[in-house]
């Protein structure tokens, strides 16, 4: 459904006077921007204490006990809804999923009198996912003082807590982000995962960062951190990255299809595959943030090849998901 309403877009500036409190403790999560390297660490080292053994579940607590969390997504998911409902229900929190296609919302109840509704329910934390660029600072900037907004994706600008767990997920296998090379291959332009990551990747000190794209699916200039190189040669790209993430085309989000490679000429000029990973770093990790498009943006059995950690993403996730959940509850808390 879009969302027709007319609001005033946050900058910079003013989104992290909203995401921060004044002792610079995460209040609500909006973007990776602002973010300093000490507080991004801190929420990689609590996210990682929730992680337990290879492969097996995630570690729970009781942080969120008593509290309730709503899901509210404007725009289809599968891995971030269903993991902040899972991290949400593994901290002990109550978890509502607001099923929007039958809500209120569509017979024109505006967002804020839908979180004003909810608001009065006592809801905690709104976890939002957007298709319109500025909703979730809205949101913040408007809901009482008692609640907390975490950005579950915004329009093609911030994907946050995607950011983390793909910094997690990197961190993981490569011990940290200094000196590390790290490929981000695909439709750049409309993804806010590649913005997340970028800007996650900079703060923290990533050595070499590449965006790859065709020229049609470029970035805008400023859109991107400056320190990220904006290439459109895909092997010049891969060779020696420690990392390649490959994104899929946001067709939802590209109203002009012109410039666009059709799939055959698109998997051969810009697919990650087996034989362009043999460009990479010989111990390269291959990562993609999902929904997968399997031979068009890689290669299909590449994604299930022992260099690929996108499951481990996934499971990344839920242990983020979790760490942000209990680090604005503490910030709420403390007020
Ligand atoms: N990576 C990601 O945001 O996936 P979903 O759209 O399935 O949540």
């Amino acid at each position: 459904m879009a969302l027709t309403e007319r609001f005033e877009i946050a900058d910079k500036t003013e989104q992290n006077d909203l995401q921060l409190d004044r002792h610079g403790r995460l209040r609500h999560l909006l973007t990776l921007q602002g973010l300093d390297r000490q507080l991004i660490t801190a929420l990689l080292d609590e996210a990682e204490t929730y992680l337990s053994g290879d492969g097996e579940p995630v570690v729970r607590g009781d942080a969120l006990a008593g509290r309730t969390v709503a899901n509210l997504f404007f725009e289809p998911s599968t891995r971030t809804r269903a993991s902040f409902d899972l991290a949400g229900r593994r901290l002990g929190a109550d978890v509502l999923n607001l099923d929007v296609n039958t809500s209120s919302r569509k017979k024109g109840e505006s967002i804020l009198d839908t979180i004003y509704t909810l608001q009065a329910m006592h809801i905690d934390i709104f976890v939002v996912r957007d298709a319109q660029n500025g909703v979730p600072a809205y949101i913040a900037k408007h809901a009482s003082d008692h609640v907390s907004i975490l950005n579950a994706g915004e329009s093609d600008v911030s994907h946050p807590t995607q950011g983390l767990l793909d910094l997690l997920t990197i961190r993981l296998h490569k011990g940290g982000f200094e000196g590390l090379t790290v490929a981000i291959v695909g439709d750049i332009a409309h993804s806010r995962v590649a913005r997340s990551a970028a800007e996650g990747l900079v703060t923290m000190g990533v050595g070499d960062l590449r965006l790859i794209s065709p020229a049609s699916l470029a970035p805008e200039a400023g859109s991107v951190p400056p320190q990220a190189r904006i290439m459109h040669d895909l092997d010049e790209g891969m060779r020696g990255a420690d990392v390649v993430m490959a994104l899929r085309i946001q067709r939802e989000r590209i109203t002009n299809l012109e410039g666009i490679p059709g799939v055959d000429e698109y998997f051969a000029h810009f697919g990650v595959s087996s034989e362009r990973m043999k460009l990479a770093a010989a111990d390269a990790i291959v990562m993609h943030p999902g929904p997968m498009n399997r031979g068009i943006e890689i290669e299909s059995k590449l994604a299930d090849s022992p260099c690929s950690v996108i499951t481990e993403q996934v499971r990344n996730g839920v242990a983020v998901r979790m760490a942000v959940l209990a680090s604005v509850i503490r910030t709420l808390g403390a007020q």
